[in-house]
């Protein structure tokens, strides 16, 4: 099996998540995606209420009710994707849930701006699935108050030999589901941003968060 990865085009990727827009969650299992994982991640962005935070690549929106919850009804949760297959869902939500203060645009992440400053940003399971992901990080941090917390939260390869070992069957997998590169390693991106650089790993490695935050000035 193939250890190389060639980079997609975004609107391959995007039809790709238009058609596998139901099945995120037989992915989370197929994944082995601990079942507190994105509970844990937004604990980790350290919200308050009345924080305004945005979701890069929100999905379907899996994170969407910790993050509402996080903020409350004072705070403002802010989505962004390009795929309308995965935001239709989001959007569906969000209306079952009457959340007011929860915004969803369609758009790719390197061009969206929010409409104000943010407390907090966070790249949900999507920062290996974007090609051009230091762009949209520098996006990120840019569109960040000084001091706001980013947090990157995906899976990764385990380390040691365990790593070598899976590289081939990720790569196939990967191209086969959500297209996320697992040779791209985003905390080695993030840490020399920001300040209280910090990781957490989870699975024996295989699920991680890492966070920091904008430095002031
Ligand atoms: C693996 S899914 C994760 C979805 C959601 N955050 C979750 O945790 O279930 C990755 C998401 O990133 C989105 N995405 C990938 N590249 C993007 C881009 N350039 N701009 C906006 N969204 C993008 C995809 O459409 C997809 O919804």
């Amino acid at each position: 099996m193939a250890i190389q990865w060639a980079d997609y085009d975004l609107d391959y990727i995007r039809r790709r998540y238009d058609r596998i827009a139901g099945l995120i969650v037989p992915f989370e299992w197929l994944l082995f995606m601990p079942t507190a994982f994105r509970r844990t991640a937004v604990a980790r962005i350290g919200l308050r209420p009345g924080d305004r935070v945005l979701e890069i690549g929100c999905g379907t929106g899996r994170n969407l009710p910790f993050l509402r919850d996080a903020v409350g009804a004072a705070g403002r949760v802010y989505g962004v994707d390009f795929s309308s297959g995965m935001l239709a869902r989001a959007g569906e939500l969000v209306r079952r849930n009457d959340w007011s203060n929860v915004e969803l645009t369609q758009a790719d992440a390197a061009d969206y701006r929010a409409p104000e400053p943010l407390d907090a940003v966070m790249f949900g399971l999507s920062y290996n699935t974007m090609p051009h992901h230091r762009a949209v990080l520098a996006r990120a941090l840019d569109m960040l108050r000084p001091g706001g917390s980013l947090v990157i939260m995906d899976a990764k390869l385990p380390p040691g030999i365990g790593g070598k070992l899976v590289l081939p069957f990720s790569i196939w997998l990967m191209k086969h589901t959500v297209l996320g590169n697992p040779h791209i390693r985003p905390w080695e991106h993030l840490a020399p941003l920001v300040d209280g650089f910090e990781m957490e790993e989870f699975l024996f490695g295989s699920y991680y968060v890492c966070r920091g935050t904008k430095r002031a000035g």
